[in-house]
C-alpha cells in the first residue's frame, strides 16, 4: 500500500488500538504502519511527540521497530503503559480468579468503598442515570487494589476506563449494571489475550525497546533515549493538536454533554488544565499565535533527535488552511526542516468524528499529510 492509500484509509478504530480506548482526533493504524514501513527499517528507532491514543506505538511494535512517545496528557500515557503489559500464563490466571471473586462486589447493594460524592474529578458525571455505574466503577477501583502485579493493574485499570468511556462517554442510553459488569469481564478478556500475545512474542520481539513519558514534546532530547548523543530516531510519525480546531482530548461529555474529567478519576491522575494546554494554544487569535511559536520550539528541538537522513511525516488538520498551512511549513523551515517534494502535500477528507460535527463545514474538514527532511 502507498503512503498515498494508506492516508485515505479510515480505519479510524482497528481493533487492536480502539480496544484500549477511543482516543479523540487518533490516526489510522494503516497510515502509521504503512509511514513506518516506507520510511524505516526494522530494528529502527520510531518517535511520536504528540502520543495521543497510542497508535503510532502498536504500529511500531507490529512492524518490529522500538519506539519512544511523549505527550503531556495522563490518559494518554497511561493508554501507552498499559499496551506495552505482558501477562505471563500465572498472571493470566491469577486476573480470571481475581474477576471471578471480585465481580460479586460490584453491585448497587454493597458497600461503596470509594467515596464517589466530594472528589472534584467527578464533577459533572453523578447524576440520577449514572450513579450505579459510576458506584460500580468506584468498586472496581477497589477491587484492583487487591491485584499482586503492576502491569495486572494497568490492565485491570484500562479495561474499566474503555468500559466506561463506553458507558457513559457521548452516550445518551446508559446501560444496566449487569451491561456494564459483562463489558467490563469482555473488555478485559481482550486486553488480557493482547497481553499474553505480547508476552508470547517476547523472543522475537528481543532487542526492541519501547516506551511512553508524560512530558512535553519540547523536553525530547532530555529523555534518556536519547541520551549522550547515542540513539537517534530514524522516523517521527505524529499527529500535533490541529490549530484553531476544537478536540476535548481531557474531557468526556456525560449527560447533556456536561464536560467531565472523569477520565482521571479512573486512571488515578490529578487534572487541572484547561483545553488551550493540550491543543497548544486554544482557538482565539493569541492561542494560534502561542500554538505556532510552540511548534516551532518543539520542532527544533526535535531535529537534534532525528537522523540526517530521517524524515518526519505529519497527519495535520487546519481551522483555516489557506493561513495556517503557510505559516506551518514557515514554522518547520525555521526549526530546520524542508518539505520533502515527491510526496510531499497529500490531502484527505476528514472521515466522520464526534467532534468534527461541531465545526463549521470549511473548519478542519480536510488534513494533510506532510513529509519533511532535515535541511
Ligand atoms: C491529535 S492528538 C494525537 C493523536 C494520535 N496520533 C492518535 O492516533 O491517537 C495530539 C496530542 O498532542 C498532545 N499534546 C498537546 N500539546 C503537547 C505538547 N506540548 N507535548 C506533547 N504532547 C502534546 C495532546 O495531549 C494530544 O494527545
Amino acid at each position: 500500500m502507498t503512503l498515498w492509500q494508506a492516508a485515505q484509509s479510515n480505519d479510524l478504530v482497528p481493533r487492536s488500538v480502539h480496544a484500549y480506548y477511543r482516543y479523540p482526533a487518533r490516526f489510522s493504524l494503516t497510515f502509521a504502519a504503512t509511514a513506518i514501513e516506507e520510511l524505516s527499517r526494522p530494528g529502527e528507532l520510531i518517535l511520536d511527540p504528540f502520543l495521543g491514543g497510542s497508535t503510532s506505538l502498536v504500529a511500531a511494535v507490529g512492524s518490529s521497530r522500538s519506539f519512544v512517545g511523549t505527550d503531556i496528557n495522563a490518559i494518554s500515557i497511561f493508554i501507552g503503559r498499559a499496551m506495552l503489559a505482558r501477562h505471563d500464563d500465572d498472571a493470566q490466571a491469577s486476573l480470571q480468579q481475581w474477576l471471578a471473586v471480585q465481580r460479586k462486589r460490584w453491585s448497587y447493594r454493597q458497600p461503596g468503598f470509594v467515596d464517589t460524592s466530594n472528589d472534584p474529578r467527578l464533577t459533572n458525571a453523578v447524576n440520577i442515570q449514572t450513579k450505579a455505574i459510576i458506584k460500580a466503577a468506584g468498586q472496581v477501583l477497589a477491587s484492583i487494589k487487591e491485584l499482586d502485579k503492576e502491569q495486572l493493574q494497568q490492565t485491570a485499570t484500562c479495561a474499566l476506563l474503555k468500559t466506561c468511556q463506553w458507558a457513559l462517554d457521548s452516550t445518551r442510553d446508559i446501560p444496566s449494571l449487569e451491561a456494564f459488569r459483562q463489558r467490563y469481564s469482555d473488555v478485559l478478556s481482550i486486553l488480557s489475550t493482547r497481553a499474553r500475545f505480547f508476552h508470547a512474542l517476547r523472543h522475537q520481539l528481543a532487542g526492541l525497546s519501547w516506551g511512553v513519558h508524560q512530558t512535553s514534546a519540547e523536553a525530547v532530547p532530555t529523555l534518556p533515549e536519547f541520551a549522550g548523543d547515542r540513539r537517534r530516531a530514524a522516523l517521527i510519525v505524529t499527529s500535533p493538536p490541529y490549530p484553531g480546531v476544537h478536540v476535548l482530548y481531557h474531557r468526556w461529555q456525560l449527560s447533556g454533554r456536561k464536560e467531565s474529567p472523569m477520565p482521571y478519576w479512573i486512571v488515578g491522575s490529578q487534572d487541572g488544565m484547561s483545553e488551550a494546554y493540550y491543543t497548544m494554544g486554544g482557538r482565539s487569535g493569541t492561542g494560534q499565535r502561542s500554538y505556532f511559536e510552540s511548534m516551532e520550539r518543539v520542532y527544533s528541538q526535535l531535529r537534534a533527535v532525528l537522523k540526517t537522513r530521517g524524515h518526519i511525516i505529519q497527519l495535520i488538520g487546519f481551522s483555516e488552511t489557506a493561513y495556517q498551512l503557510p505559516r506551518l511549513l514557515l514554522v518547520m523551515k525555521r526549526a530546520g526542516f524542508k518539505l520533502v517534494s515527491d510526496q510531499s502535500l497529500i490531502w484527505r477528507d476528514v472521515p466522520r468524528r464526534s467532534w468534527h460535527a461541531r465545526q463549521t463545514a470549511a473548519s478542519g474538514a480536510r488534513e494533510v499529510v506532510l513529509t519533511h527532511q532535515v535541511r
